[in-house]
């Protein structure tokens, strides 16, 4: 076994290695996994979803000690813990801070993979881990979001459970099936629950353990998007690269402590984080006949819920136009059978977009958004992988898509109005319009040379 021969060790510790792969396993992904040495603050984030995971698993845990997954009980349920449970309330806001923080860190996490192409060539399956991650997660939320059984739980499931019933044919059946009723009811509540405490986490660690294995696999990237196993020292470690284990166990472990700080002062002082993180009307128990005025989703939701209200029966026209054009662009672009077959699909598509239900194609918007990410490794065609070396214009164009992102997160949280919704359809396009002309727009402009060895300023 080639794990065998590297262990040296003797006593308990050597009695375990001969049974099970301990030391080489520290020293395969710690000790002796080479990690670029220009790490950044970007880089913390990895390891605080870790930790926040740990903390949601923990926190979940104790709170199904006492929670009742039943619509008689589940609202008052809840309340005991949070007023007779011994540090009920404590476990709770942590679970409740925790999951608005889990998308915080994973925001801030993603964002480092754009500005950096960490998903870029030999990373694809380590960002394709990862998108699968994020889209765990929105349903684990989701799930989650209605077990309180207030009146946002109840409705908000209520909403997102009827998009699937604009899908065309199977989808008023597919909606009962999901709800397992005519109407959201305890049913709902005991399957979202099984699938929230159980199924989901599961899931959710099998694909964290493949998004490691992958990474570890191919190395880190680093802020200069440079591949430092390029460059190695007589014994084969490369240049650039200090041990995980203590550099940078001890660097996460100061992220660790920055972000209890931040994590502690909302969990004691603003849980409910103006509405943002707990909303006001989940405090009111679910009234199956009284529909709050306003139904918004929790704030990381919200950019998505903004595409998905974007398109009303006028924007397909503009979609249908955006299909038409693409159609004409890939007749000229692509060559033998695609440059018929393709541009027939997208012209199909366009026609289906003025005949069939808006709501539908709002719905497709809404999981494109997010199903688009899993090819971004094949849509940057940049000959750089880290912003640092890219023309300047394209620094531009990452901070408009940023900021677009956040303000259509704003608006999802809005009620409806003339005015939002033509914003939210221009930000809609322009988030659709990043991804799509990327093959374009990515090899344009000047680009820096990329140096040789990575930059390090020691501190
Ligand atoms: C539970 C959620 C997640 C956990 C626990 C997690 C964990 C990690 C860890 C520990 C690393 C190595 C340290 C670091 O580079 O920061 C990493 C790297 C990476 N993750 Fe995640 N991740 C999660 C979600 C995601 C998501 C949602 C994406 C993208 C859609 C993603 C994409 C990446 C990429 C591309 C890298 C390589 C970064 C580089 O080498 O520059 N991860 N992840």
């Amino acid at each position: 076994m080639a794990g065998e021969k590297q262990v040296e060790t003797t006593g308990a510790l050597g009695w375990i290695d001969h049974r099970f792969p301990l030391t080489s396993t520290i020293k395969a992904h710690l000790s002796e996994y080479y990690a670029p040495k220009n790490f950044n603050f970007w880089y913390f984030f990895g390891s605080l979803a870790m930790l926040v995971l740990v903390l949601q698993i923990v926190t979940g845990i104790f709170l199904v000690m006492h929670y009742k997954p039943d619509a008689a009980y589940a609202f008052d349920s809840v309340e005991y813990i949070m007023r007779e449970v011994p540090g009920g309330w404590f476990m709770r806001y942590m679970h409740s801070t925790g999951a608005s923080m889990f998308f915080v860190v994973v925001y801030l996490h993603m964002t480092r993979a754009l500005i950096y192409g960490s998903y870029r060539k030999p990373r694809e399956l380590v960002w394709i881990f990862g998108v699968g991650i994020f889209l765990t997660l929105m349903a684990e939320a989701f799930l989650g979001y209605l077990l309180p059984w207030g009146q946002m739980s109840f409705w908000g499931a209520q909403v997102i459970v009827n998009l699937f019933a604009a899908i065309p044919f199977i989808g008023p059946e597919l909606a009962i099936w999901i709800r397992g009723d005519y109407v959201v009811s305890d049913a709902t509540l005991n399957r979202f629950f099984a699938l929230h405490v159980i199924a989901i986490p599961l899931v959710l660690l099998g694909l964290v353990g493949a998004h490691i294995v992958a990474l570890h696999e191919v190395g880190s990237n680093n802020p200069d998007g440079i591949d430092i196993k390029d460059k190695k020292d007589m014994y084969g470690r490369p240049l650039d690269g200090i041990p995980f284990h203590p550099y940078y166990t001890v660097h996460d472990i100061m992220g660790a402590a920055g972000f209890f700080i931040v994590f502690m002062a909302i969990v004691f002082f603003a849980p409910e984080m103006g509405g943002y993180f707990l909303e006001f009307n989940n405090f009111i128990p679910a009234d199956p006949l009284k529909t709050p005025p306003h139904i918004a989703p929790v704030w990381y939701f919200t950019p998505f819920y903004s595409m998905l209200r974007a398109v009303t029966d006028q924007f397909t026209w503009v979609m249908a136009a955006g299909a038409g054009i693409a159609a004409v662009v890939m007749f000229f672009k692509t060559k033998g059978f695609w440059k018929i077959a393709v541009p027939v699909i997208l012209l199909l598509i366009a026609v289906t977009m003025r005949t069939v239900d808006a709501k539908f194609w709002g719905v497709v918007v809404m999981g494109g958004a997010v199903v688009l990410l899993f090819f971004l490794p094949w849509l940057d065609h940049s000959p750089v992988r880290s912003i640092r070396y890219r023309p300047g214009w394209h620094k531009t164009l990452y901070g408009i898509f940023f900021v677009n992102f956040v303000i259509l997160g704003y608006l999802g949280t809005k009620a409806p109005t003339d005015v939002f919704n033509l914003m939210s359809q221009i930000g809609t396009v322009i988030y659709l319009g990043f991804f799509f002309l990327m093959p374009i727009w990515s090899r344009l402009g000047e680009f820096k040379p990329v140096p040789d060895r990575v930059v390090f300023h020691a501190h």
